[in-house]
């Protein structure tokens, strides 16, 4: 990530953290590697300094702009991040911490950035008691703000989770301040930069190699055909097992193998049956028979129902069973339109 940052430019990266998790030295060692600083304003040591910049200052057309960091401070977040570091990194006070950065950078700049880790709700008391800050970007809630708020004169905007969208806030400095905010998908319309698929092929390679090189996987192609779990319901069920076989159900799996993320775990809990649940798919063992988004994924363990014919855990699975994989982010409109999905998978 740190790589992909760098190539795309990126100013200033406010740790979160889960990047605290890397520990210390290694962030710094990162700094020293690339072109960009990590910032924050409220993380410190014990003795209370600060353990990275605060803020940066950037030149951009003409006009200077601080920008600075800031990790929430509720205890929920405290904790997290005594347990990533061992209690070795303090969490000063949000508003506090922020009002001395605006104060050290009062007559210096011309507009204000925070960038604040932590929950929406927490914005708005940072934009009201800390004054000054022309804007706010927010993380860490998966949020996304169509219409950015406003909490006077400060904007608050967020783009959402797992890199879907680019927030693109334009502002105008010319006597006063606008600005204007989009959210732009990174849909199938923006092609990928070359650069940066090649990373990512590079890192899903190495991870590849490192999980499905060892001989206790059998995940390579040479590993003995092992039957998909759900040719055992096809002696009684022939028909459902066709039709199943013809849904893009079946093919969950090679999907994730066509883009070197079948060692992902983060996709695997969709893409394959009963992930990591008593007698499902494992990441490391990458289990042949419970490959794809079979039988079982929504109807429940069935090894009883196939031992000794008691009846199948989940017979009619509701739509909840669906949304579960079938999120409102991927599949917006899955509860509206729940009968021309399942028309797709009638059986
Ligand atoms: C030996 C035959 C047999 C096998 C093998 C078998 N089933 Fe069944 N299954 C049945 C019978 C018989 C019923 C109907 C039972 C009933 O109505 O109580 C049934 C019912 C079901 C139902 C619907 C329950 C309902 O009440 O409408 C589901 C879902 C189901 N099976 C799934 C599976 C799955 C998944 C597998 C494979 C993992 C499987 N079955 C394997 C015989 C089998
Ligand atoms: C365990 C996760 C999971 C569950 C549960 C699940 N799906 Fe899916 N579904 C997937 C995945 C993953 C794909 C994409 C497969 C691919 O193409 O690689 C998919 C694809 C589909 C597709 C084809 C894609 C499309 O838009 O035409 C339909 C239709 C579908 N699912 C319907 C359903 C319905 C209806 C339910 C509930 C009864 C359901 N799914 C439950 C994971 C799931
Ligand atoms: C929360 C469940 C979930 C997770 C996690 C998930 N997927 Fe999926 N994926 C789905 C569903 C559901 C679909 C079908 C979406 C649709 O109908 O548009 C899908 C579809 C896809 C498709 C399109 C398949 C096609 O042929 O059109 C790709 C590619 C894909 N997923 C890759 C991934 C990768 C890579 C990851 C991990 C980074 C991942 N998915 C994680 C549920 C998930
Ligand atoms: C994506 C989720 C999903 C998957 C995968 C799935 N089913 Fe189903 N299945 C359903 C739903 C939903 C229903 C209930 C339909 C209804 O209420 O009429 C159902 C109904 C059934 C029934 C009862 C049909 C009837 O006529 O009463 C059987 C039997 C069954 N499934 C077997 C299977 C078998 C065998 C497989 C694997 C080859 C399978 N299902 C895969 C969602 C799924």
């Amino acid at each position: 990530m740190v790589r992909i940052f760098n190539h795309i430019g990126v100013d200033a990266v406010n740790v979160g953290e889960r990047d605290l998790a890397l520990g210390i030295p290694y962030l710094k060692e990162l700094e020293g590697k690339y072109n960009f600083p990590f910032i924050s304003a409220n993380l410190t040591d014990e003795n209370g300094s600060p353990i990275f910049k605060r803020y940066v200052i950037k030149n951009i057309n003409g006009k200077n702009v601080g920008i600075f960091g800031l990790m929430g401070d509720m205890s929920e977040m405290v904790g997290k991040v005594e347990n990533a570091t061992g209690g070795t990194v303090k969490v000063q006070d949000v508003i506090e911490a922020a009002t001395s950065v605006l104060a050290e950078l009062a007559g210096k700049v011309d507009y204000t950035i925070a960038l604040a880790h932590q929950k929406t709700n927490r914005d708005w008391v940072l934009a009201r008691r800390a004054e000054g800050i022309d804007v706010i970007i927010g993380g860490d809630d998966y949020l996304k703000t169509e219409d950015p708020k406003k909490a006077g004169e400060t904007l608050m905007v967020r783009a959402g989770e797992k890199g879907q969208y680019q927030g693109l806030l334009e502002v105008t400095l010319n006597g006063g301040k606008t600005a204007e905010n989009s959210l732009i998908p990174f849909g199938d319309k923006i092609d990928d930069d070359p650069e940066v698929k090649q990373m990512l092929n590079e890192y899903n390679d190495k991870i590849v190699a490192l999980y499905g090189g060892g001989s206790d996987t059998q995940s390579d192609a040479t590993a003995a055909p092992v039957a998909l779990r759900a040719s055992s319901c096809e002696p009684c069920h022939t028909e459902v097992v066709q039709k199943w076989q013809a849904s893009d159900h079946a093919k969950a799996y090679s999907t994730l193998v066509e883009r070197s993320k079948q060692f992902d775990p983060s996709c695997l809990v969709c893409h394959t049956t009963r992930f990591e649940q008593p007698g499902g798919f494992t990441m490391t063992r990458q289990q042949p028979e419970l490959m794809n988004v079979q039988c079982e994924s929504c109807h429940g363990d069935a090894t009883n129902h196939l031992g000794s014919m008691q009846p199948i855990p989940v017979a009619n699975p509701p739509i909840e069973v669906c949304i579960k994989c079938h999120t409102a982010d991927r599949c917006p409109d899955m509860e509206e339109n729940y009968d021309g999905y399942w028309q797709k998978i009638v059986h």
